[in-house]
């Protein structure tokens, strides 16, 4: 089996920060969310993996992925000029994918868990194709999948007035070659892209088996400033362990699961954890509290930080209480003493924000 990850797409929910670099490659827990999906995709044994760049993401992403010999696999880069959409995507990879079954995986989805299970039911019960489906309160705002008693796909809506169900459809699907048959008949949908859903749809109309995995885990899609600060929280409660390879001075307090990467310097702060700090990181006389990342490099002077996701080489001064913030790299963050109580921003690469 081969891996596709769609990491194509204009990010234009998550503007600023995709002004200057992909979304697949922004942090949860100081770790891009790409990683995650390569490691949960080599876990599975599969090492032949195409990735879907697209002009804004392509140099970023293989500058981070390169030929994949970190993962010990095997990457192939497939250009799309335009998002047009993920059966699209599909499309223009039938040559790297050939006769092969693939695992599609959207590059900002994060899944709890992992997919091993997943590509083992697939090669247990060999149906035509395998859909990712997560119980969600609000089905409304998803596309949806409508099971037959032996849990058999039997309808797909987008976002449903009445949903059938309250099963919505991650971003993770595993098919047989015979897709490209069902892809090649589908015309562009109403936004103008070929849609997976109508692909699926097709398939199913040419008696294809189409079957369904629930995920038990949380499924996180990070395609927006909230969903990213929750993945980052989600990620950081879950799995952080208490790591201190850092330097910390006898005035700094370090409490409950907090990781100080080497090379970062504490000193007169107090930190309380989930929260990871970078390699590089100079913490003095602040405050970094509950599900904040810092990443490398960044510097923080007098300043309280809380639930924020803080990219490589900042600087952030004299911030009584920055809170529920993403804050680009290359960003400095400065406060004049004193006039402002608590503040949320969300601010992009190389940008300079003085208040
Ligand atoms: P989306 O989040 O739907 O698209 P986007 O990244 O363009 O974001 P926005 O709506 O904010 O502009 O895409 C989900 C994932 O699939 C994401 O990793 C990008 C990828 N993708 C492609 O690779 N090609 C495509 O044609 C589309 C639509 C998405």
């Amino acid at each position: 089996m081969k891996a596709l990850i769609l990491s194509g797409g204009k990010g234009t929910r998550m503007r600023p920060l995709t002004n200057t670099m992909p979304k697949q490659l922004v942090p949860v827990a100081n770790k891009p969310i790409l990683f995650y999906v390569l490691d949960q995709i080599i876990e599975t044994g599969i090492d032949d993996i195409g990735i879907i760049v697209s002009p804004e993401t392509e140099e970023g992403i293989k500058a981070a992925v390169g030929d994949g010999s970190a993962w010990n696999a095997k990457v192939t880069y497939i250009f799309q000029p335009e998002p047009g959409g993920l059966a699209q995507a599909v499309k223009i990879s039938r040559e790297f994918l050939g006769d092969s079954s693939f695992l599609m995986f959207l590059g900002d989805n994060l899944i709890e868990g992992g997919v091993k299970n997943f590509v083992d039911e697939f090669n247990t019960l060999h149906p035509d194709a395998l859909i990712l489906l997560k119980e969600v309160p609000d089905p409304r705002l998803f596309g949806v999948a409508e099971l037959g008693p032996t849990g058999k796909i039997i309808g797909m809506v987008e976002k449903p007035k009445e949903p059938k169900s309250n099963l919505a459809i991650v971003g993770v699907y595993i098919y047989t070659a015979d897709i490209h048959k069902a892809i090649d008949k589908i015309k562009p949908s109403w936004r103008g892209e070929l849609e997976i859903t109508d692909a699926i749809q097709e398939f199913m109309d040419m008696g294809k088996e189409v079957k369904s995995h629930i995920l038990d885990g949380w499924w996180l899609d990070t395609g927006k400033k909230d969903d990213l600060l929750e993945a980052n929280r989600v990620v950081l409660d879950g799995y952080l362990q208490r790591k201190i390879e850092g330097e910390v001075d006898s005035e700094s307090q370090i409490v409950g699961r907090v990781e100080i990467m080497p090379g970062a310097k504490v000193e007169n702060s107090l930190i309380r954890g989930p929260a990871s700090i970078g390699h590089d990181c100079h913490i003095k006389d602040s405050f970094i509290g509950p599900f904040s990342s810092i990443g490398a490099g960044t510097v923080i002077e007098k300043s309280s930080i809380e639930h924020s996701v803080i990219l490589g080489n900042c600087r952030v001064a004299n911030m009584e209480r920055l809170a529920d913030s993403i804050i680009g790299g290359d960003t400095a963050v400065l406060q004049r003493q004193g006039r402002l109580k608590a503040v949320k921003l969300f601010v992009g690469d190389n940008a300079t924000v003085e208040l």
